[in-house]
């Protein structure tokens, strides 16, 4: 979609959306284009009893000789009470009313009623980014019916009474969008398509906007010592990889900020199968490598002005003849030895050393590593919430923050030394699983023995919110990109300048 930016006017063709608020109140814009209308607006609030409230559509025709085609006016509820959440709804609303019809183009006046709490630069912007973010789809192997031609719509206009500022505000926001975008296109990708090799090559397309990226091969891995993930890609025709990538916005300070994602590409379990059914929801087991590399996307392409190292452990998890059985005692790169008792926990023995290589190469300020990593919690917080794990109280609520302003919400949940018995081993430093009783706990657990002395670190399961089986205006059904948009606004409100 071309989104352009101009100042207020009423179009000559298309499809024209105004805002109104509570109880149809209307700003000027909104109030103008409605006597135009001959007051269809006013009218459809008094007849239809509609309260106004946010997102709510008003979706009138106009007839021949009135220019563009259709006025559309949509709530933006109290409009003291409008957030950058509450525009972004807006614009994901819009997009899903107007994607169906055939319209090609959408003017949208972002001239809100009387006592907007958004400065009007936001209001467009937000309402721009929320569109975009609605507006996305995977169309790629489609080759017949609806789904394979793209939608009409094609142009949005903002129209605003700050319409440089507005621009530029966009700006920031259109490259996190591609970072989201990114994201969604990685979990959206069949495991045929995306493996090790092919989703390190994605990560390469980020040198394009100055991003460092370095990838390690099964021989460097080796060289590193990376038993701990080698012996999950071991069962696979498809090598392992790991990608370094950096973007440096800022020289000097402090260490860099890490994040680390779990990027495994297809996870059958390994010789512990998974059931058939619903397997084929494994290729999302990469999730969190996808939300770290979708970040790095947003924050170089913004220019962000922080130090973000990022690193992604890409393996397939499958059953062969040379894959790792249970039992099997592996050494991780950090010299501690691990009893594999079951392969299909093996998100941790990838990030275990990930997560080491990453803190003696870099020695980062803090750790972020975000991982599809248990069951246990999605049964704990469904597709709500995600679980936060966090050593670092100050590090903990400014994830909260960035959660709650972006809408991928996270819930911290308990580190605590009593779990640590459950991932005893007989024979080895420990085991990788802790059985049944507090599945995600005693993961985050395991993770923490790879945590270097006192490292500020969180660990985002993001399980059972990588994926969406219900849209939302932002968020259409599939990958969900979860995590991009919190991962940057945490770099702009702690890491950067
Ligand atoms: N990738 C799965 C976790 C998962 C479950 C991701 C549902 C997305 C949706 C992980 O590798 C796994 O298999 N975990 C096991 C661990 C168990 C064997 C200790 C689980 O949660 O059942
Ligand atoms: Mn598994
Ligand atoms: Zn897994």
């Amino acid at each position: 979609m071309r989104i352009a930016f101009a100042d207020l006017s009423t179009p000559k063709s298309g499809v024209f959306a105004v805002l109104v608020g509570e109880g149809g109140a209307m700003g000027e814009t909104a109030a103008q284009a409605d006597k135009a209308a001959g007051g269809a607006i006013k009218r459809a609030v008094a007849t239809l009893g509609l309260k106004g409230k946010l997102g709510e559509i008003i979706d009138v025709p106009m007839p021949d000789g009135v220019g563009y085609s259709r006025l559309v006016a949509i709530s933006v509820g109290d409009p003291a009470k409008l957030d950058a959440l509450g525009a972004q709804t807006i614009g994901g609303k819009l997009y899903g009313l107007l994607a169906k019809g055939g319209e090609r183009q959408v003017a949208v006046a972002a001239d809100a009623p009387k006592g907007e709490a958004l400065a009007p630069e936001d209001l467009g912007a937000e309402i721009a980014y929320g569109m975009k973010l609605g507006a996305y789809r995977f169309a790629k192997y489609r080759t017949k019916g609806p789904e394979a031609t793209p939608p009409e719509l094609t142009s949005l206009r903002i129209l605003s009474a700050a319409t440089a500022l507005c621009r530029k505000r966009f700006g920031a926001l259109d490259a996190i969008a591609d970072g989201v975008y990114l994201a969604r296109d990685l979990l959206e990708e069949p495991p045929n398509q995306l493996y090790p090799e092919s989703f390190a090559a994605r990560c390469e397309n980020l040198k394009t906007l100055g991003v460092v990226v370095e990838v390690l091969d099964e021989k460097a891995l080796a060289r590193l010592g990376m038993g701990a993930l080698l012996g999950v890609a071991q069962g696979s025709a498809r090598p392992a990889r790991v990608v370094i990538m950096h973007w440096q916005g800022r020289k000097g300070g402090k260490g860099p900020l890490a994040l680390v994602g779990k990027g495994v590409t297809f996870d059958t379990g390994g010789i512990s199968l998974k059931p058939a059914a619903g397997m084929e929801d494994m290729k999302y087991d990469m999730g969190g490598a996808a939300a770290v590399v979708g970040a790095m996307q947003a924050i170089a392409g913004r220019k962000a002005k922080a130090n973000v190292v990022a690193i992604v452990g890409l393996v397939e998890n499958m059953p062969s003849s040379s894959a790792q059985r249970p039992g099997d005692v592996v050494t991780s790169m950090s010299g501690q030895t691990i009893e594999v008792i079951n392969t299909d926990a093996e998100g941790r023995l990838v990030l275990a050393d990930v997560l080491w290589h990453v803190q003696k190469k870099y020695k980062p300020a803090a750790v972020i590593d975000l991982a599809t990593l248990t069951g246990a919690i999605v049964v704990a917080l469904g597709g709500v919430y995600g679980g936060m794990y966090a050593n670092d109280d100050a590090l903990a609520a400014n994830i909260v923050a960035a959660g709650e302003a972006t809408g991928e919400l996270m819930w911290r949940m308990p580190l605590h030394d009593d779990y640590d018995p459950q991932i005893a081993s007989p024979i080895a430093d420990m085991k990788n699983v802790g059985g049944r009783e507090a599945g995600s706990v005693t993961a985050a657990q395991f993770l923490k023995r790879f945590i270097v002395d006192k490292t500020p670190w969180a660990h985002l399961d993001i399980a059972g919110v990588a994926w969406t089986t219900k849209a939302k205006p932002t968020v259409p059904k599939g990958g969900a990109g979860f995590g991009v948009r919190l991962l940057d606004r945490l770099v702009a409100d702690r890491f950067e300048s």
